[in-house]
Parts: structure tokens; sequence; C-alpha cells
């Protein structure tokens, strides 16, 4: 009896489950591009992700309105500080950081668009199977509509399409992503950064973990 029906599973494919919303790794390192579609901003930022401590470097150039720019930032919500970093001049700014951590997941309610091998299927190591997801998140003042593509095995982000009426479209592409962290030092702030006073500011904290890709807050809300 039991062989009939692992027989019959494997003639139905017992393996191919429908696919679910998946959180990614909680340690990772890696690069990602940043576009928006009204060509306002182009980068390229290597990250670091901590989940489990709820951490992010990002080390970001690229241009911004024609300019370029290049931002070194630390964000440790469990702190509620973010630390911009300036190495060269061995200077660091110190904001508050007010809010909660995205974890980088597909949110529980999001539909599924389909699933797709990324290069060829026709040989080993051509192809990547992923699934991509959509959905909408109500911000504080606005709705985003997402568009997320992840590794169907080990949910590694592969790219996310990301829309407000404010920024229009902003596409990031992960890539390189490694398991773990490559370089666990990045995540505790430069000796520099002790004596940085906390600086007050107004205006938006970044609220999906999406919106720090854009170079500054201040830029972001001018998008
Ligand atoms: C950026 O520069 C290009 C060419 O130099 C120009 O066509 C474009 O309008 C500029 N964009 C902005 C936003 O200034
Ligand atoms: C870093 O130093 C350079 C030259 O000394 C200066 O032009 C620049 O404004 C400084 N940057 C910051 C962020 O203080
Ligand atoms: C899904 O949940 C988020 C909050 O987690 C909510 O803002 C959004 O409207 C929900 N609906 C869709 C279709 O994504």
């Amino acid at each position: 009896m039991r062989v009939l029906v692992v027989l019959a599973c494997l003639l139905v494919g017992c393996l191919a489950q429908r696919p679910r919303p998946c959180r990614s790794p909680p340690l990772l390192t890696g690069s990602l591009s940043v576009y928006t579609a009204s060509e306002k901003l182009t980068a390229i930022a290597r990250y670091t992700y901590d989940a489990l401590g709820q951490r992010i470097r990002l080390i970001e150039s690229g241009s911004f309105k024609n300019k370029t720019f290049h931002i070194d930032v630390l964000l440790l919500y469990r702190q509620g500080v973010a630390y911009k970093i300036n190495y060269r001049n061995r200077t660091c700014s110190k904001k508050t950081l007010s809010s909660a951590f995205h974890p980088l997941a597909i949110p529980r309610n999001a539909s599924l668009q389909g699933q797709a091998v990324l290069g060829s299927s026709s040989g080993p190591g051509q192809g990547v199977l992923v699934n991509t997801w959509v959905g909408e998140l109500k911000m504080k003042s606005r709705t985003a509509k997402y568009m997320s593509t992840v590794t169907e095995f080990g949910c590694v982000p592969v790219s996310t399409l990301f829309h407000t009426d404010k920024t229009g479209w902003i596409v990031a592409s992960f890539f390189n992503n490694v398991i773990g962290l490559a370089n666990p030092e990045l995540l505790i702030p430069p000796a520099f950064c002790e004596n940085a006073q906390l600086e007050n500011e107004d205006g938006e904290d970044p609220v999906t973990f999406f919106s720090m890709f854009v170079k500054d807050k201040a830029a972001f809300s001018e998008m």
C-alpha cells in the first residue's frame, strides 16, 4: 500500500508543491543595483544584512539627478540609530532611526505571479528556479506596490520592483549573494563614530528596506 502511495506521488509530482511566501536567510552579504524608472537614480551597493541583530550596512555609489554620490550607512534598528560614515575624513554623523526593522521576506498576503527558470533548464548549472510575487504595502501616507522575485530554493532575493506615486518605479537587483556575514565588522560602528552627536532631523524615516536604497532620506522625499 505504502509503495503504491509513493508511486502515485512520483507520478503526480508530490514534490511539485505550490510555492509559499518565504523569509530570506537571516544573514546575507552581497551586492545590489538600484535604478529608478525616472532615471534620477542609478546606484550599486554592497550590503551586509543581519536580521537577527536587525542591522544593515550599505556602501553605495551612483548618481542621483546627474550628480555622483557615495554613501556609507550603518543602520542599527535595535538601538534606533543610523550612522553615516565617511572613512576618508574619519567623520561620522548619527541620526535617529525610528522605523521598525523589516526583514527581507515575501509578505504572507503576497500573490504568486508565477514560477520560472532564469537562464536555462537544459543543463546543470545553467539556470535557477525562481518565484515571483506581487502585492501591496500600506505605508505611512501612501500605498506601495511591489513585485519580488526570490529563488525557490533558499528564498534568496533576486529582484524587487517597488512603486509609490512619489517615487515611481524603483528596481533593485541582487547579485553575488552569499549566505552569512562575509565581514561581521561592517556591522559595528567604527571607533571614530563613538563621539558622533545625535543629529535631529525631521522628515520620514525609511519605512521599508527598499526606501533605503536611495541616496538619502531627503533625496528620497524629493523623488
Ligand atoms: C542628465 O544628463 C543628460 C545628458 O548629459 C541629460 O540629457 C539629462 O536631461 C540630465 N538629467 C537631469 C535630470 O538633469
Ligand atoms: C571631507 O573632507 C573634504 C576635504 O578635506 C571636504 O571637502 C569634505 O566636505 C569633507 N566631507 C565631509 C562629509 O565632511
Ligand atoms: C497585505 O498586507 C499589508 C500589510 O502587511 C497591507 O498593507 C496590504 O494592503 C495587504 N494586501 C495586499 C494585497 O498586499
